[in-house]
């Protein structure tokens, strides 16, 4: 959701405030803004702008772009917003201001409570300009500070007593220009420390890795004071003085480049091959076990943790997920199902965390996410974690909040993912799952499935190379995309472990050109959805070799009997009898039955990525959606 940036110390602040938000631009982008400190005038003086943050850069004066005359601090936050509360107008832009423009702050969250808030500030003569919960925020610290004697801290905590909801707040005092005030519940927020009294803020550490590598996590209801004279005063849920903890993180300055493509969707689909091989280098052989090695998190707590030991000795899994990451947990229930053989359930997180579920110390939960943020997911995580259930975060940050409170971590290692239509990352928590399934297998000893695994680790091993051949083929692909692409609505279906397959190509889809697009079981078509289909509806089958292809076969003739457009994407020659059967054919490589919702995956979000940019949708942007969904 949307990101939030700050900066304290010598350094030209406009251009390094507007850089770290760039590095957050997709995780929201309908609108952007910074406030900093003018030494001259002693004003906090804030600029916004609808948009892309290109629209912010050039409200900003230039000399603000440019370095500072003299050795002055600089103090300043920005923020890049998903809108919750109020349409995407400047007027709802971040910053906020009070209403005696004495505070100046930006949020990440929702203020539950902030309607009986602001119903009590309007009484109190406070007017708002805005239709934001943030807006609240900055007006009640105001009016907080008034019977603090505009001391600062004591307001934070009197702030955090009347504040319902989840928030990451980076707030500035006019009072106080040489410091920044954060405060953080559920919501992420992270400190990166410089040299000699410098210091980033941001909601995720991605913004920071271009200037330090020493960090400080806040916790959930910590607050903090950052002045370079002072350092970093952290503060409790309680009020108290809690001890600073700077983390030494491994990341590099990341470079946030398409590398000549197009949209950074089509370059993490390009990358999936090179994102197999780097999700089992060291974990996997022909021949060996599969490990998860210590370094794959750099929390130091938990490196000792083995994820071999928190899977044992558990009679239920639970995965737990949502969106393209519950799509990944889907494929894996089939797989850890049938080599295990224990019940897995897979959990939307959302639902979930409001129900009252059976969790006990023989339950593994695997919370999958890419972002290691995702509200809802977290949320049902914690509550696994109170169950007494054992806990693993597969994620594609091991430097999340998920992956600092759960008992043992798995990095997807996909490495950053730009698109806000997730693609490599699914592929690599399913071959992450996999190797999990496996190695739960080995463990548990279930001999005649014991004897299917070499060639499984086969299979998973030549992935690459069949995912290249793939890739170096999408003529068909764009063609199929020009000759659908004005439909308004299509089916995906698919049974068995591609099943879940053809929710995500639904998914992707959906996302990006605004199809309206379902997956199903091929077999729950004649449950319902069947009578929706004519020649006004395609339908997209993916047919794998194996178990259940010759079901779905008579499933697609099903289709076909109502006139719809038949798609297949397949890795096995459609058998005569059925030559009428389909209107167009993607042929994908034979491969093992397991992996082929892998394989079978690369052709969906291709039809999806070159639909979208047929119809010349913003690919990496779409509408209305974030990469990472912090709030509820
Ligand atoms: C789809 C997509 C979303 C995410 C979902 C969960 O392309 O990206 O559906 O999968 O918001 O996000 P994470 O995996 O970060 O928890």
């Amino acid at each position: 959701m949307c990101g939030i940036v700050g900066y304290l110390g010598y350094k030209a602040i406009a251009p390094l405030l507007v850089e770290s938000l760039r590095t957050l631009e997709y995780r929201g982008y309908d609108s952007s803004g910074i406030a900093v400190y003018n030494n001259g005038t002693q004003n906090i003086n804030i600029y916004k702008a609808t948009g892309k943050l290109q629209n912010l850069v050039e409200v900003l004066p230039a000399d603000l772009l440019m370095e500072p005359p003299i050795k002055n601090l600089q103090v300043g936050i920005g923020h890049i917003r998903w809108a919750t509360h109020g349409a995407p107008t400047v007027e709802n832009a971040h910053p906020h201001h009070g209403h005696h423009g004495e505070v100046v702050l930006v949020h990440n969250g929702i203020i539950e409570n902030f309607a009986e808030l602001k119903q009590v500030l309007q009484g109190k003569g406070y007017v708002f300009n805005s239709q934001t919960d943030t807006e609240t925020v900055a007006h009640l610290l105001e009016d907080i500070l008034k019977s603090h004697q505009h001391d600062f801290l004591p307001a934070v905590a009197e702030l955090r007593r009347q504040l319902h909801g989840a928030y990451a707040l980076t707030m500035m005092h006019k009072q106080a220009p040489g410091k920044l005030y954060v405060a953080r519940q559920q919501a992420p927020l992270v400190i990166g420390v410089g040299n000699q009294g410098e210091y980033w803020v941001a909601s995720d550490v991605v913004a920071l890795v271009s200037y330090t590598n020493q960090i400080i996590y806040l916790e959930d209801g910590q607050y903090a004071e950052l002045s370079e004279e002072g350092g970093v005063k952290l503060f409790g849920p309680d009020n108290t003085p809690v001890e600073v903890k700077i983390h030494t993180i491994q990341t590099g300055p990341l470079t946030i480049d398409k590398k000549g493509y197009k949209h950074f969707m089509l370059k993490e689909i390009y990358e999936q091959p090179d994102v197999v091989r780097n999700a089992l280098l060291e974990r996997i052989t022909s021949d060996t076990s599969p490990v998860f090695i210590a370094n794959d998190t750099p929390v130091s707590e938990k490196e000792s943790v083995s994820i071999a030991s928190l899977s044992q000795d558990v009679d239920r899994v639970i995965i737990i997920g949502c969106g393209t990451s519950y799509n990944a947990g889907m494929v894996a229930k089939y797989l850890i199902e049938e080599l295990v053989r224990i019940p897995v359930e897979v959990e939307a997180a959302g639902e979930y965390r409001y129900r009252n579920p059976v969790l006990n110390d023989r339950c593994l939960v695997i919370a999958i996410s890419q972002s290691g943020e995702t509200a809802d997911t977290l949320e049902a995580l914690r509550l696994a974690i109170r169950s007494g259930a054992k806990t693993i975060a597969l994620t594609n940050r091991p430097d999340s909040t998920m992956a600092r409170e759960v008992g043992g971590v798995i990095n997807v290692r996909a490495g950053v993912e730009v698109s806000v239509c997730a693609t490599k990352s699914f592929v690599a928590q399913i071959v992450a799952l996999y190797l999990l399934g496996i190695m739960m297998c080995e463990h548990r000893g279930v001999a005649e499935k014991l004897a299917e695994l070499p060639e499984l680790k086969k299979a998973l091993l030549t992935l690459p190379v069949l995912m290249e051949a793939m890739l170096s083929n999408v003529d068909p692909l764009q063609k199929l995309a020009r000759k659908y692409g004005h439909y308004t609505s299509m089916l995906f279906i698919a049974r068995g472990v591609c099943f879940p397959a053809a929710l995500e190509g639904a998914l992707k889809l959906k996302e990006i050109s605004y199809i309206h697009a379902e997956g199903y079981s091929g077999a729950e078509l004649k449950h319902g959805p069947i009578a929706l289909l004519d020649e006004s509806m395609p339908v997209v089958s993916l047919l794998s070799d194996g178990a259940v292809f010759d079901k779905m076969l008579s499933n697609c003739q099903e289709a076909k009997a109502r006139s719809a457009q038949m798609i297949s994407v397949t890795n096995k020659a459609i058998p005569h009898g059925y030559e009428n059967t389909f209107d167009d054919i993607i042929s994908y490589p034979a491969c093992h039955e397991w992996v082929a919702p892998l394989l079978g995956s690369i052709p969906l979000q291709l039809l999806s990525y070159y639909t979208a940019e047929f119809l010349g949708k913003d690919v990496d942007q779409p509408r209305n959606l974030a990469k990472s969904v912090t709030v509820e």
